[in-house]
């Protein structure tokens, strides 16, 4: 039984076990704005890691039509209400205090129990879904908000019913709005699944944070299943254990066939054909925090840019999934899945600076994982007014290194024109 700093919250926190924290972490960014719902990251997850029988509703790799589709359903105003049930109406934070987004002043999912579930061992707040909750992977898919209330929780607290009421119909699209949800296990600094396993079945690893179920411990209680509040952890009743994302740990340790020894991003990522991921590792230090990487990726875009935010981080784990919001959603919905930041993170968004706009060119341009980037200068190309904001675009160019400092990708803002040769004007 510890108190556990996390950055996130800006505030320390209880946690079950002392801290304890990896070399380095496993994280991901994730651009919403560009995801086409295609589910090819699906399939690739499904296709090598759960295609056997008794996996036929497992999906570690989800993506999900926002606000009302969920896998499982309504996973998230789950989650929320069982905090809000612990602490009504006080799950806010105070943007202006010490911490990274400000300080979160609620309740997690970790400090939500009560007393008497405490004593029977409940470490988190959760619950289990049904099975009819884990059957529709996809449901709700392009359904724009309407006029449905729904509970509503911002970084000032909680919004009872929230209407979306100023829906219109074709040809105007003004008033509705969707985005996709891409998600999968967020390999938690402080998993709410490996704390609620009276097994001790789960474990984060030393070299790079991923979070794992030990598939001979395990013995099938559920209590990771009940406490992790992104839902991730999914039983099989075949084999009468839980399995979970396991971050294609073979790619990320440079074991793939086609890797050489280099670390590569996971199947998932490599996959994205909307190009709207980026998966790398971060460097951490005794106390959790990100040791300064300048020119990191992950660490640019998160730490220094604050352009991508972790996901629901009220709940507590210290997710490493971080997103960038969706541009069309109403504020107070984005806020209430990604906390404060996300009036910073849509309007840089809008109109990126220079050096945001090149990182942002990054993304899906190799599967092997960057660890550093440097940029060309090169020449002004366009400029215009966005939002009363100046933007200026340079087609600077930008190289992405390796591990070992070798260069593995360079590319430009601007794509590159090819003009067809007069002999091959009819062919492909
Ligand atoms: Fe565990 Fe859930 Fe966090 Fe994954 S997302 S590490 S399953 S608590
Ligand atoms: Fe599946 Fe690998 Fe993506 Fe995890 S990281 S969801 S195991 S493809
Ligand atoms: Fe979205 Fe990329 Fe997945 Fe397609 S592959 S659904 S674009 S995250
Ligand atoms: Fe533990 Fe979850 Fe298995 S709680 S025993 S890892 S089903």
């Amino acid at each position: 039984m510890a108190e556990v700093n996390n950055w996130q919250l800006g505030r320390k926190m209880w946690y079950p076990y002392e801290e304890k924290h990896p070399e380095w972490q496993f994280a991901f960014v994730f651009n919403i704005n560009r995801c086409i719902a295609c589910q090819t990251c699906t399939m690739a997850c499904k296709s090598t890691w759960t295609f056997s029988k008794g996996q036929e509703f497992m999906w570690w790799n989800n993506v999900e039509t926002k606000p009302y589709g969920g896998y499982p359903q309504f996973w998230d105003q789950k989650g929320m209400h069982l905090l809000d049930k612990a602490n009504p109406g006080r799950q806010a934070w105070n943007s202006s205090g010490d911490g990274f987004y400000g300080t979160y002043k609620g309740t997690t999912i970790f400090e939500a129990p009560t007393a008497k579930q405490r004593e029977r061992g409940q470490i988190a707040v959760g619950y289990v879904p049904t099975d009819k909750e884990w059957r529709f992977p996809n449901i709700y898919e392009d359904t724009a908000a309407g006029d449905t209330s729904m509970d509503l929780y911002t970084d000032h607290g909680k919004k009872g019913n929230y209407n979306w009421t100023k829906g219109e119909e074709l040809p105007e699209h003004t008033g509705r709005w969707f985005h996709y949800l891409q998600r999968l296990c967020n390999h938690c600094t402080y998993p709410g699944c490996l704390g609620a396993c009276p097994r001790k079945a789960i474990y984060k690893r030393q070299q790079d944070g991923i979070v794992l179920i030990d598939q001979n411990r395990c013995r099938g209680y559920r209590k990771c299943v009940e406490q992790c509040p992104f839902k991730k952890p999914m039983y099989r009743s075949t084999t009468r254990i839980s399995e979970k994302c396991i971050a294609c740990y073979p790619r990320v340790e440079g074991k793939d066939p086609i890797s050489g020894g280099h670390p590569m991003e996971t199947r998932c990522m490599a996959a994205c054909v909307g190009q709207i991921r980026m998966q790398g590792l971060v460097k951490i230090d005794e106390n959790g925090e990100w040791k300064k990487d300048r020119y990191s990726p992950l660490y640019y875009l998160i730490k220094v840019a604050k352009i991508a935010l972790p996901l629901y981080p009220q709940f507590g784990t210290e997710p490493n999934g971080y997103y960038i919001p969706s541009r069309v959603a109403p504020r107070d919905y984005s806020k209430q899945m990604f906390g404060p930041g996300t009036d910073h993170a849509v309007d840089l968004y809008l109109a990126p600076d220079r050096e945001t706009l090149a990182v942002l060119n990054l993304f899906r341009k190799t599967q092997k994982i960057i660890f550093k980037y440097a940029i060309q200068e090169g020449p002004k190309v366009w400029e215009t007014q966005i939002n009363g904001k100046h933007f200026t675009m340079y087609n600077d160019t930008v190289i992405g290194y390796g591990k070992n400092g070798e260069e593995i990708v360079r590319t430009t803002i601007e794509e590159p024109i090819h003009i067809r040769p007069e002999k091959h004007i009819t062919s492909i």
